[in-house]
This record gives structure tokens, sequence and C-alpha cells, in this order.
């Protein structure tokens, strides 16, 4: 009887927001918990995945997908999550502005994740983004705590590197622990469909990389959502 709701957020464009929606998809759909994907993001990124999806036959029903701009469309609809039976999971993929949506979207929420690469106008509109957030804060308790995801490879170069400990300096218990790192499956799961899928029905050759990647999303699901759902993988 409950629903988990994740949303994505950064003004700045290819930091990773849809793809991560996407991976959450996959680790939510692997074990078993029904998702839906909340597209308010006018690009419609990931309503088109899903078509995308279906007509490569890498889908899994229990996962559906709508797109709206509209406040109080967006709450009936978590609303309506809410009282449906079973565990659920929620993703919504945003453009991260200042738009109308964007309060309805901290209320609905329980966790707020926020990607970004690691150059300094990356970082700086990190730091935006986390005072928006405590504006909306400040008005309503219950709105969740951003958690930064940084989605460059652990062993970054030395300009990354001073961004990184700017970004630790600032923001480090909001900084989560998994790092995304450039990863060719993300990419062809953005063309094909839902990434568990790709792993159980793909070619045999690629279904070790893809479970890979798989992993990786597992550890970044499990931290944004404090292992709440974990053992249902163990
Ligand atoms: N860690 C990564 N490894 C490989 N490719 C990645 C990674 N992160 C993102 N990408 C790729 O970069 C592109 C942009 O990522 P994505 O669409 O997730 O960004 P976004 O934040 O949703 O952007 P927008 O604001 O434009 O919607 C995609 O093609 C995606 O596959
Ligand atoms: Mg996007």
């Amino acid at each position: 009887m409950t629903c988990t709701t994740i949303s994505f957020m950064n003004r700045k464009g290819g930091v990773g927001k849809s793809t991560c929606v996407r991976m959450f998809a996959s680790v939510a759909d692997e074990r078993g918990m029904p998702v839906t994907l909340i597209d308010t993001d006018e690009s419609v990124a990931v309503a088109e995945w899903h078509t995308a999806g279906m007509e490569n036959d890498r889908w899994s029903e229990s996962v559906t997908s709508l797109k709206t701009m509209d406040q109080m469309e967006l709450l009936d609809h978590v609303i309506a999550l809410k009282e449906a039976p079973g565990e659920h999971i929620c993703l919504i993929d945003t453009q991260g502005s200042s738009s109308e949506i964007m309060g309805m979207i901290f209320e609905v929420s329980d966790f707020i994740v926020v990607p970004t690469r690691l150059s300094r106008s990356d970082t700086s509109e990190v730091g935006k983004i986390m005072r928006y957030v405590d504006l909306y804060r400040a008005q309503s308790a219950k709105v969740a705590s951003p958690r930064i995801l940084i989605n460059a490879p652990k062993s970054a170069g030395e300009s990354h590197r001073a961004e990184m400990s700017a970004l630790f300096d600032s923001y480090g218990e909001a900084i989560l622990d998994e790092m995304l790192a450039e990863r060719t499956a993300l990419n062809e799961m953005d063309q094909r469909g839902l990434l568990n899928v790709m792993r159980d029905k793909g070619p045999a050759v690629k279904r070790k990389y893809y479970e890979d990647v798989m992993t990786l999303a597992r550890g970044i699901f499990d931290e944004v959502t404090e292992g709440k759902f974990a053992k249902e993988n163990a």
C-alpha cells in the first residue's frame, strides 16, 4: 500500500536525469515492483524510451509511463498510486527549471536526486538547485533533502578533482557515495528499453556487460532509497 516517489532534477541538460530514471526503472522492475514513469520534461525523453522499449520487445508490462506538465494532474496521479495496493515506485523526470510544477514535485517526492557532471558551470548549477530546494523546505518541512549524484568516473582528472572537492566542502553529506561513470550500455538502454530486460533477452555475449551496469544501478538505487528495497535482491 505504498508508493515511493523519486525525482531527478537539474536545469542543466545531459547530466543524467533521464538516464537515472531508466536505471531506477530497470532495478525496480527487476525486483518485481511496478513502476510509473512520470515525464514532466517537454523533451518527453522517458515517454519516447517507453515506446522504443515496447517496439524492441525490451519492456515489462509492469512499467508504465505518462506525461504531464500540470501540477494538479501530477498530484492526482501520485495520490492514486499511493492508494493502489502493493509496493510501487514512481519516478519523475524533470527539467529542473523554476516552472510551476516544480513546487508540486518537491511536495510529492520521497527522494530527490540531483545528478551532475563535474565542470565549474555544472557545480554552480548544483548550488542553485540546492538553494532553490532550501527555499521550499523553509515553507514545507516535508520536502525531502536532495542528494547529489556525481556522474563522472571515480578516477576524475585534475580539474574534476578540484570541482569534486568543492562539492564535498559545500554539500558533503548530501553527496551520494555511488557515482555514475561513463558506460556505453547506458546509451544502448536509451535506445532499446529496460536494462534488466536487455540483460535477460539480449545476446548472450552482452549479458554480463549489461549485468555489470545493473550492479551499478542497484547500488545507486539502494543508496538513494536508503536500502529500503535492498533485501529483495540479495
Ligand atoms: N554515465 C553515463 N555513461 C554514458 N552515457 C551517459 C551517462 N550519463 C548520461 N549519459 C548519456 O548522455 C546523454 C544525456 O543523458 P540524459 O538524457 O540522462 O541527460 P538529462 O539530464 O536527462 O538531459 P536533458 O536535460 O536534456 O533531459 C544520454 O544519451 C545518456 O545516455
Ligand atoms: Mg532528460
